[in-house]
């Protein structure tokens, strides 16, 4: 366990939250801290200083920095960026965000060198109504992540009113997403309303088919949305290394492929991650989709072929080759990794999600990054992307992914949480929500 997994969420029996939203009162003439998520990729330009390189997590909180400004409210942006290990690594500075703010999206905003203490206190003062302040990376003090008590009381003396518009970063317990709201009067913002609302929407009253995929590199992210999933849709694809599971537990050879070491808890149990593949499908084996009339498949399918190669970097594609798991004898090189689903699994794979009503995906089907191993997300991101039912896509792979290859503007949802969605998607009360809730 990291720092990070601070997570201390229960299970909720309901998705179905009622969040409260500021109205023109609460935030009126008042200093207002907004906990955004500027978590957002930095790349150095050409005289090597760092510019921001997607804001889609920026401009997604504009609608309620706008709300605020409007309303002659002074606007405190508190946010984390990266996991910066030392304080003050100039690396991990959101100076260059309060640039692109200022310089790209024309916002008056300021940038002050520290979150807490009298600087801080100074540069919010100063700032007149109708002007935004933007704080230096809350994670440069460990009080951030450790959630310590004077930490988010500092945080709090800059304003009257917190509003936390950071859902991706609600799955975290930190000083600045449930501490904070111990002091101040509190609200959600709209961006995380939105997001709430819609993924409550698809898992409690989605248009059915509901067609679930899950893939990229890592099961543990996985495993609770699966479970939790597979009990509300109507179907689960698995892709990308997540399927190694899958195909272990069903005995199938997957040679050299990745498969996640089991967390330390699993592990005392003498679990792995095939062990919990397996109760899964044994789970879930008997239930058929129903999806114009009956298709005899199992409610969790994985691939039935994939591309197999040595290496993540192969650049020759006929390095490469495609084994058919359904024949599958365990006579092929004992060194292969398997990097993509194959051409039957994207055949089978379209086929589901032509007739899927709403589509949720999250994370790709193999190494997409590589054109010789991009098959399988490629064809997979464009038939969600043309779908006629609600598509919703999350998660910074997935996102990646989807804007490579052209298609990230072409889905009914974009949400820009990966970890805390998919911590929501497996039924957990997220502990930066608690406070926001209209009871
Ligand atoms: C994210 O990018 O998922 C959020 O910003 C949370 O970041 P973290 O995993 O470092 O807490």
């Amino acid at each position: 366990m990291t720092k990070y997994d601070t997570f201390d969420s229960v299970d909720r029996e309901s998705t179905n939250m009622k969040l409260k939203l500021p109205q023109i009162s609460d935030i009126k003439n008042k200093t207002v801290l907004v906990r955004v998520d500027f978590n957002v990729p930095l790349k150095k330009d050409d005289s090597g200083v760092l510019k921001v390189t997607n804001d889609e997590r920026i401009t997604a909180s504009l609608e309620t920095i706008n709300f605020l400004l409007k309303h002659d409210a002074k606007v405190v942006l508190a946010s984390h960026l990266g996991r910066p290990e030392s304080a003050r690594d100039v690396k991990y500075s959101l100076r260059p965000v309060a640039e692109y703010m200022k310089s790209v999206l024309g916002l008056p905003v300021v940038f002050s060198n520290e979150c807490i203490g009298k600087n801080a206190q100074k540069e919010v003062f100063l700032a007149k109504k109708g002007e935004i302040v933007l704080l230096e990376n809350i994670r440069f003090h460990s009080g951030e992540q450790e959630n310590d008590a004077q930490f988010a009381k500092e945080l709090s003396k800059l304003a009257d009113v917190y509003i936390n518009e950071a859902f991706s970063t609600s799955h975290r317990a930190h000083a600045s997403i449930v501490g904070i709201p111990k002091h101040l009067p509190s609200f959600a913002g709209f961006a995380l309303e939105k997001e709430v609302s819609t993924f409550t929407k698809m898992t409690e009253k989605p248009e059915r088919p509901l067609v679930i995929i899950l893939g990229g590199a890592k099961i543990s992210d996985k495993v609770g949305a699966i479970e939790h999933l597979a009990k509300i849709a109507d179907i689960v694809l698995v892709g990308g290394a997540v399927a190694n599971s899958f195909l272990k537990a069903e005995g199938l050879e997957i040679y050299k492929s990745f498969i996640e070491d089991a967390p330390a808890d699993l592990k005392k149990k003498n679990i792995n991650y095939t062990d919990v593949a397996c109760s899964l499908l044994e789970e879930h084996k008997t239930e058929k989709m129903l999806m114009n009339g009956y298709i005899p498949l199992p409610k969790i399918v994985y691939p039935i072929d994939v591309v197999a190669g040595h290496s993540l970097e192969e650049a020759d594609p006929k390095k490469t080759e495609v084994i058919d798991l359904t024949k599958e004898n365990g006579h092929h090189d004992k060194n292969l990794l398997y990097l993509d689903i194959g051409p039957n699994t994207v055949k089978l794979y379209q086929e589901i999600i032509l007739h899927a009503k709403t589509v949720f995906w999250n994370g790709p089907m193999g190494v997409w990054e590589n054109p010789v191993l991009a098959n399988g997300s490629k064809k997979i991101a464009a038939s969600v992307a043309l779908s006629n039912g609600t598509t919703i896509i999350g998660g910074g792979d997935t996102i990646a992914c989807a804007t490579h290859f052209g298609l990230d503007k072409q889905f009914s949802y974009v949400s820009a949480a990966g970890g805390a969605a998919l911590d929501f998607l497996s039924g957990k009360k997220l502990p930066g929500l608690v406070p926001l809730e209209d009871k």
